[in-house]
């Protein structure tokens, strides 16, 4: 027995000896303060993990404007002063970051590597993004996405097609409704062949799909955090079957029965069979990593959006107000069984209220990290003239949660103003200063440079729409008027925009047209 345990206490030593030796980086002159943590391999994973926010505010404090963690054995370079951001936004030129955001990707959705310097495609990804989700691709996805929110809001079944008394549902529960069928729609089209006399009963059937559809999508982004820190999806056995099941409905064969789909997943189906070698499985988990990348961040961005607006009677009534304007100016009047509100890009544009209220809700709940790695190695400038030297494989992140909740820039950063991004004469305020500064930086949930996503400009105008047709038809008031703002949930830190710890109830029903004899109230 002893012996056993001597044995266990010999090779205890060893193996600490040689993390000692080998598994802790020394910092070389010109290097940012390194920290390696206490945990081998994780280093400060388990801390930075617990409260991101926290722990680099702490470290800032301690090391300065740039410092090194070991985290799950990657040496992650932390940048925290915003002036010096566009040293990494900018300079691409010693960057990779195709290499980060690929691997991710390939681990998450199961597909082959869509990097070209893999082989198994040659199509440029960011290319097909751009080309299919901004400019003029953009007023199509609009113009849909409108149509399909009136449908799952309003048609005969819909979720408050009857709420001409008050409803009640969870604020994250309606949102993830609503705006997960009406995107699914807008980007996978609806089934081809809607015969008139089967209309209703396909109708519903294809309803039962996309449902289908959200609870999967659920159960695989619980463990979407696990993945991206590198755990195999066989692991969490319903979470794979959910992905798989996400995936059958999206193969070329299963595309190629709906209509009206976006750009987006038509050219992406033409590049995959024209410039790939990928087989139809991982053709399909191309497309599950688009359902993911267009749902994941707007489902939550939606929720905060509609519970601090419902919370604050000033921004409600600022936001009805601006909604009201724009519909009287346009001539139309909402009426649940009238013609559908149509709205043009530009009209959505300059709704510059709705605009205010959908950004401070994503500053208050965005923790995205904007992550480069580092091409070779080279001397990082900072903008107090520093210069640090990093090495080649080095990661170097930007948390901008941090420039979210900074007093400096954000007075009284934990507080709600819907009108945070107003100037005096109430358009777009772009203004904001640290140190007397003017920031080029200030705002940052959807990422940076290269990386910056490429969907921001439609997921704005699809959370405007849905805020829009909300307060056009219906009356909503938390059930709880002094309701709480539930904490972040933090697991997800790194990702995006942060889900809610627990849902909040509200109540709504559609407001009485004149033509009922009752006042528009
Ligand atoms: C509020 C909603 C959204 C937020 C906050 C958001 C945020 C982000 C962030 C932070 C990234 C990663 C940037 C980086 O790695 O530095 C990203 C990537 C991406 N987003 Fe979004 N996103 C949203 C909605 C959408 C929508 C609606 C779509 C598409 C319809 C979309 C498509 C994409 C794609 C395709 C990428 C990957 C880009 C690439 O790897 O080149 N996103 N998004």
């Amino acid at each position: 027995m002893l012996s056993i345990a001597l044995i266990w206490g010999l090779l205890v030593g060893l193996c600490s000896c040689l993390w000692l030796a080998v598994g802790i980086r020394k910092r070389h002159p010109g290097e940012p303060p390194i920290e390696n943590g206490l945990i081998p391999y994780l280093g400060c994973a388990l801390q930075f993990g617990a409260n991101p926010l926290e722990f680099l505010r702490s470290r800032q404090k301690k090391h300065g404007h740039i410092f090194t963690c070991k985290i799950a054995g990657e040496y992650v370079h932390f940048l925290c002063d915003p002036f010096s951001y566009h040293s990494v936004i900018r300079q691409g030129r010693h960057f990779d970051w195709k290499k980060f955001h690929f691997a991710t990707a390939t681990k998450a959705f199961g597909h082959d590597s869509m990097d070209p310097r893999f082989g198994h495609t040659t199509e440029n990804l960011h290319q097909t993004f751009l080309k299919t989700l901004q400019g003029d691709a953009l007023p199509s996805l609009i113009q849909n996405m409108m149509e399909n929110l009136q449908n799952v809001l309003l048609q005969p079944g819909s979720v408050s097609a009857h709420a001409r008394e008050w409803q009640v549902d969870g604020i994250f529960a309606f949102c993830y409704k609503v705006m997960f069928e009406s995107g699914y729609l807008t980007l996978f089209g609806k089934e081809l062949n809607l015969q008139e006399d089967q209309r209703q009963a396909r109708l519903e059937a294809q309803k039962a799909l996309v449902l289908n559809a959200l609870e999967n999508f659920k159960e695989f982004d619980k463990i979407f955090p696990a993945l991206v820190a590198g755990l195999p999806i066989h692991v969490f056995k319903s979470a794979h079957s959910a992905r798989e099941k996400l995936a059958k409905n999206m193969t070329a064969e299963e595309l190629s029965k709906r209509k009206n789909m976006s750009d987006l997943i038509s050219l992406r189906m033409v590049l995959n069979d024209t410039l790939s070698t990928f087989d139809d499985r991982s053709k399909a988990h191309t497309h599950v990593a688009l359902l993911w990348a267009s749902q994941a961040n707007t489902l939550p961005a939606t929720f905060w959006t509609l519970f601090y607006l419902i919370r604050s009677p000033d921004a409600l009534r600022a936001a009805t107000e601006e909604v009201e304007k724009v519909l009287e100016s346009t001539g139309q009047r909402p009426d649940p069984k009238g013609p559908h509100l149509t709205l043009t890009r530009e009209q959505l544009d300059n709704l510059p209220v709705l605009d205010s209220i959908i950004k401070e809700a994503m500053r208050l709940s965005s923790a995205s990290l904007n992550i480069r790695v580092a091409k070779e190695s080279f001397l990082l400038h900072l903008d107090n003239k520093e210069a640090y030297h990093i090495r080649k494989d080095d990661i170097i992140a930007l948390y901008p949660q941090m420039l979210h909740f900074d007093p400096e820039i954000y007075e009284d950063p934990l507080t709600y103003r819907y009108d945070r991004f107003l100037d005096e004469s109430g358009q777009e305020k772009s203004s904001f200063y640290r140190e007397g500064r003017r920031l080029r930086y200030y705002y940052m949930p959807f990422g940076s440079g290269v990386t910056k996503c490429p969907g921001r400009f439609f997921a704005v105008h699809e959370i405007k729409q849905f805020l829009l047709l909300l307060l056009a038809h219906f009356h909503m008031e938390l059930l709880d008027p002094q309701a709480r703002v539930p904490p972040l949930d933090q697991s997800r830190a790194g990702l995006g925009i942060l889900q809610p710890t627990y849902d909040v109830d509200f109540r709504f029903r559609l407001k009485a047209r004149p033509q009922e004899g009752r006042p528009l109230a």
